[in-house]
């Protein structure tokens, strides 16, 4: 990877902490900037002592701020993950989840347009229209805004791609698929794997919303990262939407299963918010392996032991 000098924004976030090690280890020189409302300086407590890394505490509000930032240190791709990611967070306070995600971003697209930045925008598989095709959902199925914060991702993507198209800003969108893995938030409407592995982990019985037959297609962490990482700084990503996952789904019902492995009760609750709900999500990711030559490496049995081993090591 050629030397960079690189913005992470909600870089002390579950994805962002595996994003910045990667554009590390590639040799790249990062700043993260993270106002650690969900993220935590833990998250990035590895890389602290690494002189190619810096960490801000900020907000992606703070215009002056991001301007201070750009003049200091003349970035050459932004990867932008920043975000309030809890759908139901969206749903009750709209307002507040709109000043962040979509203000936020349009600070930092104006950051990036004065300075010809490459933009990479963190959008998400929750802007996708339910679909029942087997080959999965490509990047060309329709969307459909089934709560604000997907809303809000669709919203950032419009703004990421005008600058594209108005001002030929270098930019690239990724809709990654439901992420999972280490130092994932296992609170509140944290990660379903997250969650449900605590849960185990506690001796509770797993709590499924609705039914359980909703699928998910879960990509690990650092598949998720090297994707992220390899889309922002390719060159034939630029004006694209491109999409990852495993390119399998399962059930709520058949994850809960293949969790308790039988040591913890399974049992349903009423949905928090069944109306944005999406049923089925299958991710075809074909334009990412023909563009990138990227495809998912992590099994979902394998990743699924490695959280559990991780969030065993963190009670010790
Ligand atoms: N987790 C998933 O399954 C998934 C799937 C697809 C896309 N995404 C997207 O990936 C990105 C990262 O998600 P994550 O799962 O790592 O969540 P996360 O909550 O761990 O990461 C978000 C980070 O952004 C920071 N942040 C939020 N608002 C900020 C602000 N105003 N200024 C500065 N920092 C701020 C948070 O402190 C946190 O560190 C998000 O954009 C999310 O929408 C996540």
């Amino acid at each position: 990877m050629k030397k960079r000098n690189m913005l992470v924004t909600g870089g002390a976030g579950f994805i962002g902490r595996w994003v910045v090690g990667k554009l590390l280890e590639g040799g790249g020189t990062v700043t993260v900037l993270d106002d650690l409302s969900t993220g935590s300086r833990k998250n990035i407590l590895e890389f602290e002592s690494n002189p190619e890394f810096t960490f801000v505490e900020g907000s992606i509000l703070d215009a002056r701020l991001i301007e201070d930032l750009f003049n200091a240190h003349a970035y050459e791709v932004c990867f932008h993950l920043a975000a309030n990611i809890v759908v139901q967070d969206s749903i009750d306070h709209p307002r507040k989840v709109f000043q962040n995600d979509v203000v936020g971003t349009f600070n930092l697209l104006e950051a990036c347009r004065a300075r010809k930045t490459r933009f990479l925008f963190m959008s998400t598989c929750m802007v996708y229209e339910r679909s029942s095709d087997w080959a999965g959902i490509t990047e060309t199925h329709a969307t459909k805004p089934v709560s604000p914060y997907g809303a809000f991702k669709i919203a950032g993507e419009a703004m990421a791609l005008s600058y594209w198209h108005a001002y030929g800003l270098p930019v690239t969108v990724v809709r990654p698929f439901n992420t999972y893995g280490p130092y994932q938030r296992a609170d509140g409407e944290g990660g379903v794997v997250a969650v449900f592995t605590k849960r185990k982990l506690e001796g509770k019985p797993l709590l499924i919303y609705g039914d359980g037959t909703q699928t998910r297609d879960l990509m690990e962490v650092t598949d998720c990262a090297s994707f992220v990482t390899l889309a922002g700084l390719s060159e034939k990503t630029v004006g694209e939407v491109l999409n990852a996952g495993a390119g399998r789904d399962v059930t709520i019902n058949q994850l809960a299963e293949m969790i308790s492995e039988g040591r913890v009760p399974i049992e349903h609750v009423p949905h928090i918010h069944p109306q944005s709900e999406i049923p089925k999500l299958l991710c075809n990711y074909n334009k990412a392996r023909d563009l990138l030559g990227w495809k998912p490496k992590v099994k979902l049995e394998k990743g699924l032991k490695r959280v559990e081993e991780w969030m065993r090591r963190q009670t010790r």
